[in-house]
């Protein structure tokens, strides 16, 4: 085992600092891709879609999310995205914008959880409302700088969390986040992975999400970026709105703040 250890991680190693010979054209053609779609990223559809849900009266009560809490107080939205995740002393959790929208549609409009979620990302033929909702409630933190202080002691802990997960090797192949994201320049192949431990990595990253992703033709929610870098790590892949991936984020927004967000941003 410690043989097959060892040779995985000499070959991850090679894989993740090879020089990639073929990486300028790619580039380009990324840079084209951005070029193209900042005329009309996309996502603006979906935040459009998102804002429209979120007046509407839906679910079993027949309201809409407009009373909705996200931490500045119910109704308030504008600048709320770039205060979370953060503490809410009614369900005494540190909750990420995507778990305190399910927290709404559950308390205020009567979906149970497993309706609420059961679409939390789009597949071919299926949207996602979702999606659509943390679009709009992203855009509506543009030009706001990302502040999460985490000075609520369950926030120090949330962040403290995450920044342990960020680091501790495992899994089958023994990685961390760190071990892709921990250093200036690094890719994989021709994509570039950022260093996410200092604020101007970690700003350039969190800045744009929820973003639309070229390669994959959707708009990506942070929760849906994560728990895929933790499939990436060859982690067993968390559920949705699970603790270890709020503290995930809960470190990268408090490494990242004071950087002005931009959404949906363009990716990959
Ligand atoms: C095997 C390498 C690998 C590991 C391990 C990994 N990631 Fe990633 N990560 C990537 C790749 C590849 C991308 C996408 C880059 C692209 O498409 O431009 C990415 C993107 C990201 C982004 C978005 C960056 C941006 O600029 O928008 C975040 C945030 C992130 N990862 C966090 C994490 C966290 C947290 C972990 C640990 C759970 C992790 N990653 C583990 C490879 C990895």
């Amino acid at each position: 085992m410690r043989g097959f250890m060892r040779t995985a991680l000499a070959t991850a190693a090679v894989v993740l600092s090879a020089p990639v010979w073929a990486e300028g054209s790619t580039q380009d053609e990324i840079a084209r891709y951005r070029e193209m779609l900042a005329e009309g990223n996309p996502a603006e559809l979906l935040e459009a879609k998102g804002e429209e849900l979120w007046k509407k009266p839906r679910g079993p009560r027949n309201v809409s999310l407009e009373r909705c809490d996200l931490g500045l107080g119910p109704g308030q939205v504008q600048g709320a995205y770039a205060r979370l995740p953060r503490y809410f002393a009614d369900t005494r959790q540190v909750m990420d914008v995507e778990s305190r929208l399910v927290h709404c549609m559950v308390t205020l409009q009567g979906f149970t959880r497993e309706e609420a979620t059961r679409n939390w990302y789009s597949r071919p033929g299926k949207d996602s409302d979702i999606e659509a909702l943390v679009t709009y409630i992203g855009g509506q933190s543009n030009g706001v700088a990302i502040d999460v202080p985490a000075r609520h002691p369950e926030e120090a802990r949330m962040a403290r969390i995450g920044e342990l997960i960020f680091y501790r090797r495992s899994g089958p192949q023994d990685f961390s986040c760190a071990i892709c994201h921990g250093q200036e320049g690094k890719r994989i192949r021709l994509q570039e992975l950022g260093k996410l431990t200092t604020r101007a990595g970690a700003g350039t990253a969190m800045a744009n999400w929820p973003s639309y992703r070229v390669s994959q033709g959707a708009v990506w929610t942070m929760q849906r970026r994560l728990i895929d870098c933790m499939r990436q790590a060859r982690w067993p892949e968390p559920e949705y709105l699970s603790d270890s991936v709020i503290a995930l984020e809960t470190f990268l927004q408090k490494t990242a703040s004071g950087t002005v967000m931009q959404t949906p941003g363009i990716k990959r």
